[in-house]
Order: structure tokens, then sequence, then C-alpha cells
């Protein structure tokens, strides 16, 4: 067979170790051929192909990034893209294609699934927001640095008496936030899943200095809002999923902070940092099974399905399901973190 594999969406650790990990059973052990697509969706409209042999996959397992480039393009957005897909398919004798990202992505792939592609998905997202899986690969290592940030930066608050707050990425769920914010502990974490009420903020830092703390943690997911009414927020461009550019809300936040408790105030974003460099052990190996697993699927005629992790086991649910559903953060965790606000 000759299987086709892309990474859509922003980039993200452990994208190569999936590729290797396809490619290396894949022409391995099953004696298939493997065709990358550059730049995802793009690349396939577009024809832009490369042949992926194990000698091109040697040394991917600690590099982040993906060598296949990526994009956020949608096919569906674009006139003739399905069939564009369809005609680069046909002509590289491609007949089955694997397709590793997020909501997005693989949104699509379920999309020309239902037009007779045949397709496997891969989820993946620092963000952590697919319901279908316990974990996406990429989100450890975003934690991982996000936490050792927030270690950094307690040195500067508590040296200068400061507030810092920490924006992080998280667009529709505050998973980073809440793991990295319990895990560094922050005084206050502000995810999409709860408007916050910048007054309450404001109290929240007043009274934890005035009961004898110097200074603040505040870790604040990108996607987060203010609550109806109580703080005006800046919106930017819209991309081809109609996706809003985020970035800016810690900012603000640090602004507002300032004004209402009178103690000094900083911000940093750590944003792309976010999805830099190697994967942590972790997701290395989330990535690989992942990668196995997907494979597998192919190799035995199982199309329409998505990889994912339910508590220790890989396993294959059908694509529908893993993109039906945004999964938020769970309020035990938030709750927990909570303990320690304030
Ligand atoms: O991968 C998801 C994500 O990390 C979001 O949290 C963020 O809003 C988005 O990517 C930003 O990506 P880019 O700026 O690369 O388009």
């Amino acid at each position: 067979m000759r299987i086709g594999i892309l990474t859509g969406g922003g980039d993200c650790p452990g994208l190569n170790a999936v590729i290797r990990a396809v490619v290396r059973k894949g022409e391995g052990q099953y004696g298939h051929n493997i065709v990358g697509y550059r730049h995802g969706w793009r690349g396939v409209m577009n024809g832009e192909s490369m042949d992926l042999g194990i000698g091109s996959v040697r040394g991917l397992l600690p590099r982040g990034g993906t060598i296949l480039g990526t994009s956020r393009t949608n096919p569906y957005k674009t006139e003739d893209g399905a069939t564009r897909v369809k005609s680069t398919l046909a002509r590289d004798r491609v007949s089955a294609l694997i397709a590793i990202g997020g909501e997005d992505t693989l949104g699509v792939a379920h999309k020309l699934g239902s037009d007779g592609v045949m397709v496997v998905g891969v989820p993946k997202t620092i963000d952590n927001d697919l319901s279908a899986t316990d974990f996406t690969f990429g989100f450890h290592t975003a934690v991982q640095i996000a936490t050792d940030a927030i270690d950094r930066l307690h040195t500067t608050a508590e040296s200068h008496d400061r507030v810092m707050v920490v924006e992080v990425m998280g667009r529709h769920a505050g998973w980073i936030a809440t793991y990295a914010g319990l895990a560094g502990g922050a005084d206050i974490i502000l995810i999409p899943e709860d408007p916050f009420d910048i007054d309450e903020v404001a109290q929240r830092i007043t009274h934890r200095h005035r009961a004898g703390a110097s200074f603040s943690i505040v870790v604040v997911a990108e996607g987060a809002t203010p609550a109806e009414g109580t703080m005006e927020v800046a919106s930017g461009e819209l991309d081809d999923f109609g996706h809003v550019r985020l970035g800016g809300i810690g900012n603000q936040l640090a602004d507002e902070i300032e004004r209402r408790t009178g103690y000094e105030a900083r911000m940093t974003s750590l944003g792309h940092v976010l999805r830099g460099g190697s994967p942590t052990a972790y997701d290395r190996v989330i990535a690989t099974r992942f990668g196995i697993e997907a494979i597998d699927a192919v190799d035995q005629g199982e199309f329409g399905v998505m990889v994912a992790l339910r508590g220790t086991d890989v396993v294959r649910v059908p694509l529908e399901e893993g993109v039906e559903k945004l999964k938020t953060v769970d309020h035990k965790l938030f709750d927990t973190a909570a303990v320690f606000f304030g």
C-alpha cells in the first residue's frame, strides 16, 4: 500500500515521533510506502509530497515541530478543495491517509472520510481539549515548560513584591493553565470555562497581600474572558476555521490589577514557547503509541477512526466522536487547584 501522512494545525511536540512510528512500522514491518504531505491540507491540495523512508525518520524522536511542516488550511473553505485532495491522492496512488491534528484538521479528515477518503486520525494539541482521548501528546511538554516558567517567575515576584501575570495557551479550555497553575503554586488561575470578574480578582489579591503575602502569581489562559460587562477586551482577526487570533488578555489583566490594587504588576506571555522544543518522555511515548496504532488500523483496513488514550490503553474510536465535543477542564481538578488560591 501507499499511505499518506500529514500534520495540520499548530505544531506540537511529538508530531515527529508519530511520523517516525508510522514509517518504522509501516515500512519496516508491513512493507508499505509512506508518502508525506507538506504543510497540512494545503500540501495535499497542492500536491506537495515527499517520500518518507526509514532513513528520513532517523533521529526524529526527540525533535520538536514537524518535518512535514503544517498549516491551518481548510480544503472545505477553498474552491474545489476536497476534489483537489482526492486528485492528489489518486496521482500519488495513495490509498489511505493518516491525518495528525486537532479538532480542525480531524474535522476535515472526518468530512473527507464521508466523501470516500480512507482516513485514520491521530489527535494532537497542546491544549488537550479533544474529548475522545484522555490526553493528547504535546500537552505534558507544554505543562512542564509553563511550570518551569512559573517557578522562575516566583523569584522576581518575591524579590520585587510584584503581581506576576503568566499567560499560557488554551483557546477553548484551560487545561494548561490549570495543570501548570496547580504544579507551579499559582494564587489565581483564570480559564475560558469560567468568565472572570476583574473586581473579584483584584479583591482576592488585595486580601492575600493584606494577610501577609508580598507577591502573587496569576496564571491566565489566552482564551479566558471577563464576565459580560465587567471589562473591555480587544478582538483580533479570524483564520480559515473562524478562530480569532488570541494573545493579549494577560496584558490587559496586569494593567487592570495594577490599577485596581495599587500593587506593581507585570505580564509574561509564554505563547508559542509552550509548543517549542523537545517533547517530554511521556509525550514521546504517547506519540509513538498513537503512531503505531494508526498504522496498525490502516494495515487492518479500519478507517474513519481516530486513535485515543483511554486510561492507560490506546484504542480506536470513530473520528466523529473525536471531533464532536470539546473537552473542558474537570471541575474537581480545578477545585483542587483553587484550594491554594489567595
Ligand atoms: O494548538 C492550539 C493553539 O495552541 C491554541 O491554544 C492557540 O490559540 C493557537 O494554537 C495559536 O496558534 P498559532 O498562533 O500558531 O496560529
